[in-house]
This record gives C-alpha cells, structure tokens and sequence, in this order.
C-alpha cells in the first residue's frame, strides 16, 4: 500500500491543521523536550501546512535513524507489528479523521500514526528502544502469553507513557501526545499516575476507553532501555 496524495482534499488538509495547531500549542509546556525536539527536527516534512507526505517524511526518518514508515490500511496483527518495528518500519494509516470526530476516533489515523508515533524516532535512542522491542516480540512471536506481556508493556510506555520529572508530569507516549483531550486529562486533579512497576504493567489487563484512568510514570526516557532488558530476562525463565 502506498499514500495517495492527490486524493487529500482541502478538508482533509484543514482537518489536518486544527489539529496539528492546537495539540502543536498545548504541548508546549505538557510533553517531554525530546519529543518536541524531533518534532523541531522534523519541521520541514512535518507541520501544520499540509498533510505529510510519507515519502519526504520517510526519507528524513531514515536519514536521522533508519526507520521508515509502512502503510498499512489499519491495524494489524500483533506478531506482524513486532516483526515490521524489527525492520525499523513503523506501520501508519493514511486516512485523516473528519472535523466531527477531532476529539474521538474508534482506530487511530494518521494523526496518531504520525504526529504521535513518528517525530520521537529521529532520536536515536528512543529509535533503537523501539527496533529492539520488536525484536523481542520477534523472539517471542510463537508464545501468546509473552505477546500479551508485551502489548501491556507498550501500552504502558511507547501509547501511554509518562515522564515523571519534579513538580508535573511531561508526556512521551504517543496515544496521549496525539489526544488534547487527554493531554489535558493527565493535568486533573484524581488522576492515578504510579511509579513504574514492570510486574504491576505486564500482569494487569489495560483498558481500552477513549480516556486512561491509570498512567505509569519512568523518571527519563533512558530507563526504557533498562525495562526492556528486565522483561526479557523475565520472559526467558
Ligand atoms: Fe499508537
């Protein structure tokens, strides 16, 4: 599958550019400055202009790290995700959600794909986390129960993952990087940010509703690499 541009209309490139101004703006001060340093980085193939084309936005990704973006028509099977992200490919929708629907969507599209998935894969070291990840769930790709550990973990981090830093949280996962509403959740007064406990994340079920109750919280984003090796010494014994 490939994107097909010339079939953005206007409205799609408009839907595009609320979006992207407004979480652009509200994440200023909410998301962690690696992120919006790739965003920074990526600026010239990915802004609120127009909808990225995925093949200049492919090639500065793999330029700054390696990875390229494979399209895909929505989500896919687990075992294939694992084995694609192996391959320095993160899998992306083309299809941009209508003005209606800004707030809530039933699958991700582009807008989560992309401007919440992409722009942290030009920092090399979230890059390598990542390749690594799926390769684990490569190795494990015949085990279900380790799968399902594995898609708790990437829950808890790479979709909803958060930055404890003094004072407030920052955000680094790319399901609430992409949501305003829940960017702006995270910041309420009741909301259940816990320390990060790799045995509490991969052992517990998480729920799939528009707005998380509960977040776990890494102190930097290096420790990623350091949970990543825990569960793959857990999942070998
Ligand atoms: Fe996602």
């Amino acid at each position: 599958m490939i994107q097909e541009y010339d079939k953005y209309t206007d409205e799609d490139h408009a839907v595009w550019k609320i979006l992207f101004e407004r979480q652009f703006n509200n994440l200023q001060d909410k998301s962690c400055h690696e992120y919006l340093n790739s965003l920074n980085q990526l600026s010239a193939v990915l802004n609120f202009d127009s909808i990225p084309d995925f093949k200049l936005l492919s090639n500065q990704l793999n330029e700054a790290t390696g990875w390229g973006i494979h399209v895909v028509p929505g989500l896919i099977p687990v075992d294939e995700f694992f084995y694609l992200l192996s391959k320095q490919k993160f899998c992306s929708s083309t299809w941009v959600r209508s003005r209606e629907s800004l707030d809530y969507i039933e699958e991700p599209d582009m807008f989560h794909d992309i401007f919440g998935h992409i722009p942290l894969l030009v920092n090399p070291k979230y890059a390598e986390f990542m390749q690594s990840f799926g390769a684990l769930g490569v190795e494990h790709s015949s085990d279900p129960e380790a799968l399902l550990k594995l898609q708790r973990l990437y829950w808890f981090t790479v979709e909803f993952g958060v930055m404890k830093t003094t004072g407030k949280p920052l955000i680094y996962g790319s399901g609430i990087v992409s949501s305003y509403g829940e960017t702006n959740h995270i910041f309420r007064d009741g909301v259940e940010i816990l320390d990060f406990n790799l045995d509490n994340v991969i052992n517990n079920d998480f729920v799939i509703s528009e707005i998380q109750t509960r977040y776990y919280a890494i102190n930097a984003l290096d420790d990623l690499y350091e949970i990543l090796k825990e569960l793959r010494s857990h999942l070998m014994q």
